[in-house]
């Protein structure tokens, strides 16, 4: 393999380094091509650049392989918890059991939110979606909890790892109860990290909350295999903001304004809504099918594509084995599950979405197992932040850390008009008479 790229530019010739990642995948480096060519690059969405290197996520989209720090996303699935696997995330190695008993004791110490929060949800419009909210509660959160002078780096970094893990979920589950009208539950010290959700999301004083570990289990993977995915848009945009060195809340808060998306983290929402309108419109999915090859339409067969992924995401068997086996348990049949199963065989069969390679992605059958835990629609993109929080922090520590990490600050190919004098305004035409 060579180890420079050659690129001649108006006669000349200039040698670019090859840069190749621990998996082989191959990068032109070309972080002085502006400065030795007086020329940029032209990538709209960065479809071909790479932003950084990275050491926490390796995705293979040719062949549906993720793993965490090099682990398997079906073995963490399988054995790890989602407490274990964020570990893994932010310090690249699994915990030792005494690591990960202590780690585990800090996120219960700190998750309770400033009783002064509760003001601020009182006062947010009712129908606000949670995504905003939670957006907002987190940039508050660094508001509730600044530095301290007297405290380390490392320690106030920690410390706000272990307050973002907790409280995030806390502020997730107040938003829900608030908005309606009820009771909020607070975290209890004998509940494990995702029983403590469940319970905080459904009990209540005259109904309690009984804890079924299935489900516990089934939200348990889904967030694990949620928590990291390189550097995707709401990744990007925690590397981005977080590249100003601003703190790691108004960076996380930026993530999930983007995970918000219906292109991103937002499609798990747009999903099950989409499987609704089939639902309600005789269950037939091929006229969505249709409109989703119509160029002129802008329809799009949400949770299907992907930028990396050019096969199955791995994500979605995992999932599908954990919507059957939950709804196995509860006893439980979703209508919306066999209408999901017609739209995928009906989808992965026609020549439009072979030849586009678009298979189902992780949001496809999310929705379905979050319905069958009894999550309102609404915070199923909540519930893909509260799984991608580890990551977000993982990422956003490694470029805090990265000697070659500097501002985020790309650069455009101008478009607009050239130089022209400012015209006094007794001596403008009105647009409409141009
Ligand atoms: C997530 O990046 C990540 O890792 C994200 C994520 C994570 O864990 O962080 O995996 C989570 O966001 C999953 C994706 C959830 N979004 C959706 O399900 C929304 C529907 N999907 C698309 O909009 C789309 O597939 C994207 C946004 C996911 C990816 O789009 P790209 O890579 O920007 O590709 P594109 O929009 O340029 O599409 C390429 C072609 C186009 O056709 P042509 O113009 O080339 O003929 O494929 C077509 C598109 O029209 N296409 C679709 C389609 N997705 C792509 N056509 C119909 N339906 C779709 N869903």
């Amino acid at each position: 393999m060579s180890d420079k790229a050659t690129l001649i530019l108006d006669g000349k010739t200039y040698e670019l380094p090859i840069i190749e990642g621990t998996e082989g995948e191959k990068a032109i480096d070309i972080s002085k091509l502006f400065k030795e060519t007086g020329y940029i690059t032209f990538d709209p969405g960065y479809v071909n650049t790479g932003s950084c290197t990275s050491a926490i996520t390796y995705m293979d989209g040719k062949n549906g392989i993720l793993r965490y720090r090099g682990i398997p996303i079906e073995q963490l699935a399988e054995h790890s918890t989602f407490v274990e696997t964020s570990y893994l995330l932010i310090h690249g190695e699994l915990p030792t059991p005494d690591e990960l008993s202590h780690f585990s004791s800090l996120l219960n110490d700190h998750s309770l939110v400033h009783e002064d929060m509760k003001a601020f949800f009182s006062n947010y419009p009712r129908g606000a979606h949670p995504m905003g909210i939670l957006s907002s509660m987190v940039n508050a959160l660094r508001a509730f909890y600044p530095e301290v002078p007297e405290r380390s780096h490392e320690e106030e970094i920690d410390l706000t790892v272990a307050r973002l893990l907790s409280k995030l979920r806390t502020l997730a589950a107040m938003s829900y109860k608030i908005s309606r009208g009820h009771l909020v539950i607070y975290p209890s010290h004998e509940l494990g990290y995702c029983a403590n959700f469940l319970n905080m999301m459904f009990d209540s004083p005259v109904k309690p909350y009984v804890i079924d570990y299935d489900v516990v289990r089934a939200l348990e993977v889904f967030w694990i295999i949620s928590a990291d995915h390189e550097q995707n848009c709401s990744t990007s945009a925690v590397r981005h903001v977080g590249s100003a060195r601003v703190n790691l809340y108004a960076s996380i808060s930026a993530g999930i304004s983007a995970l918000w998306g219906p292109l991103h983290g937002g499609a798990n929402q747009e999903v099950v809504e989409m499987l609704e309108r089939i639902k309600n419109s005789g269950g037939d999915p091929r006229p969505f099918i249709e409109r989703a090859k119509d160029k002129e339409d802008p329809f799009r067969l949400m949770g299907f594509g992907h930028r990396v992924y050019k096969t199955y995401d791995p994500r979605v068997p995992i999932i599908k084995k954990m919507v059957d086996r939950i709804l196995e348990k509860l006893e439980r049949t979703d209508p919306l599950l066999e209408i999901a199963q017609n739209l995928e065989e009906a989808a992965v069969n026609d020549p439009y979405f072979i030849e586009h390679d678009l298979y189902p992605n992780v949001d496809f059958y999310s929705g379905i197992l979050l319905r069958a835990m009894d999550i309102p629609v609404n915070m199923f993109p909540v519930m893909f932040a509260i799984g991608r929080l580890p990551g977000w922090i993982s990422q956003w520590k490694e470029s805090m850390d990265d000697p070659n990490q500097k501002l985020c600050r790309p650069r455009q190919v101008y478009t607009g008009p050239t130089n022209r004098d400012y015209i006094p305004r007794d001596k403008r035409i009105s647009r409409s008479k141009r």
